[in-house]
């Protein structure tokens, strides 16, 4: 199967051919850095992994990439931080073949490209690339694909891309498919405001081996590759359990252990693969030597020289002093795209924040509800969508059709589609009814809601939706009148804000 066949099945139940954003499309990802790693490829034209790895998003490190076709020029222009690239550059060359995939007959595009990650360096320059390269098209041809199918085509320029559509832990299911269409990141729920990732550069310089070249001649001479699979599903299972008990000793030792398992069976290679400079070999023992005199404090290292050091915010004073160049990624709190409106009791704007940040510390901001609606025989039938299990609070329980927040300068209207579309896979007129504000502590997690919830309705017949399974298990209609008597009998199974927005509905109809 080849990449162009992907495409067209993903592709087919889009617009796509019939529609171009003459403005251009932009998109923003973050890179990532595994902590259970992929390496070696079943599939190398798919980038199919041999098993599945999880990684971290890396803050507000990433790539911001605009893209446009271009009438005047026959050939594409490539401008990465503000200097034109030269279209026989390797990064030009590589951009412009997956292009190709998308590029419609005499087609040329305007590539501009803004990153605070160095091109090349085993600091996952690829990941966030060809992640905000997918969603950047998504938004040129308005083709609308849900988070599952971007995590697709993005795997399908760089392998650890497929993660870097999520913000927070991602995993990414190796599937079974020969399409590999069940080969995709999957967003944890786990959330860790504490964790500290500190890069360590190294070199900047181009790598010795792509990893596309390394990870094959792992596979295809060492000796020691069967023993890494075995020992890559073990970890995999081990990182869930120290997030899910949030242990840092052990998420940092499986981390460790299993970069220098990595470097171990490329080692095995023939010829042997080394990333390490001496440098590296001198940053590793001091980390263990700062471990040894008790401070937590541990590393991962990708195909390249550099490490990326795993600490908490308690640390940070120490590892920094130890560590005076390193540069410090909060992965939760410094996020780009995650950025929501902060607002006062009269729903006025007073500026902006990070959302995670903001459930941390319950500022109050402006989210909404999109209450999805159909007429049976006169009586109001509800879309109810159950929460999927990976969700980072009110995982499992029934819900309004969709929720979400609006970004700094969009619109509640624009981003409840935004958000329905991401959801529920498809997209309606919406008209609000009618806005509440509701505080409320999470179980289980350290989170406090503190919003005004605009509720939105639409209608919609639809029976059958390409809902986000990363977002969303299930969904139901059900009678608006029996919903509000089941609520009371059963409140366990919905959401706690889900009565008022019921309430308010019951009221405003
Ligand atoms: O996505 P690629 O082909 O650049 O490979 C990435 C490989 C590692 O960074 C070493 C491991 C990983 O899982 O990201």
């Amino acid at each position: 199967m080849q990449k162009v066949d992907v495409i067209e099945h993903i592709l087919r139940h889009t617009n796509h051919g019939q529609f171009v954003n003459t403005a251009g499309g932009s998109a923003w990802a973050p890179s990532n850095v595994a902590l259970c790693k992929y390496w070696g490829k079943r599939d190398l034209e798919l980038n199919l992994p041999v098993t599945s790895s999880l990684s971290i998003s890396l803050g507000n490190k990433g790539a911001f990439i605009k893209i446009k076709q271009d009438q005047d020029n026959d050939a594409d222009k490539y401008i990465v931080n503000g200097e034109l690239i030269g279209s026989k550059t390797k990064f030009a060359k590589r951009l412009g073949k997956f292009l190709d995939l998308f590029r419609p007959h005499g087609v040329h595009y305007h590539i501009e490209v803004d990153t605070n990650v160095p091109i090349a360096a085993g600091f996952a320059s690829s990941a966030c690339g060809f992640a905000s390269l997918v969603q950047a098209l998504n938004n040129l041809y308005d083709w609308r694909l849900n988070k599952q199918d971007l995590s697709i085509l993005a795997r399908l320029g760089s392998g650890s891309a497929c993660r870097s559509v999520y913000e927070g832990f991602v995993e990414w299911q190796k599937g079974d498919d020969y399409n590999g269409m069940d080969s995709y990141g999957v967003k944890l729920g786990y959330i860790w405001p504490e964790l500290r990732i500190g890069m360590l550069t190294i070199s900047a310089g181009e790598k010795p081996i792509s990893s596309t070249d390394a990870m094959q001649l792992t596979v295809t001479t060492s000796p020691l590759y069967d023993g890494w699979i075995n020992r890559t599903t073990h970890d995999l299972d081990t990182l869930k359990l120290a997030l899910e008990r949030k242990d840092f000793i052990l998420f940092g030792e499986v981390a460790e252990n299993n970069a220098m398992a990595m470097h171990e069976v490329m080692g095995a290679s023939e010829p042997p693969i080394i990333y390490y400079l001496p440098k590296t070999i001198e940053m590793i023992a001091k980390v263990r030597s700062m471990r040894s005199q008790g401070i937590p404090l541990f590393f991962t290292q990708d195909a390249g020289p550099n490490l990326q050091l795993l600490f908490l915010a308690e640390h940070e004073a120490e590892v920094l002093q130890a560590f005076p160049d390193l540069e410090v990624v909060l992965p939760f709190a410094d996020s780009n795209s995650e950025k929501i409106i902060l607002v006062d009791e009269n729903d006025v704007e007073i500026g902006s924040g990070e959302k995670l940040a903001a459930h941390v510390q319950g500022k109050l901001h402006r989210a909404f509800s999109v209450v999805i609606l159909r007429d049976r025989e006169g009586r109001l039938e509800v879309l109810l969508q159950q929460r999927s299990t990976v969700k980072y609070h009110s995982a499992n329980l029934w819900s309004n059709t969709c929720c979400g927040h609006p970004r700094p300068g969009e619109d509640i209207i624009t981003a409840a589609n935004r958000r329905l579309r991401e959801e529920m896979g498809f997209g309606v007129e919406l008209k609000e009814v009618g806005k509440f504000h509701y505080r409320s502590k999470f179980l289980g997690v350290d989170l406090i809601e503190n919003e005004i919830d605009h509720v939105l309705v639409g209608f919609s017949d639809l029976d059958d939706f390409l809902f986000n399974p990363s977002e969303v298990q299930s969904f139901c209609w059900i009678d608006l009148e029996d919903l509000q008597q089941d609520i009371k009998s059963s409140p366990q199974k919905y959401t706690v804000w889900l009565p008022q927005v019921v309430d308010l509905l019951l009221q405003e109809m």
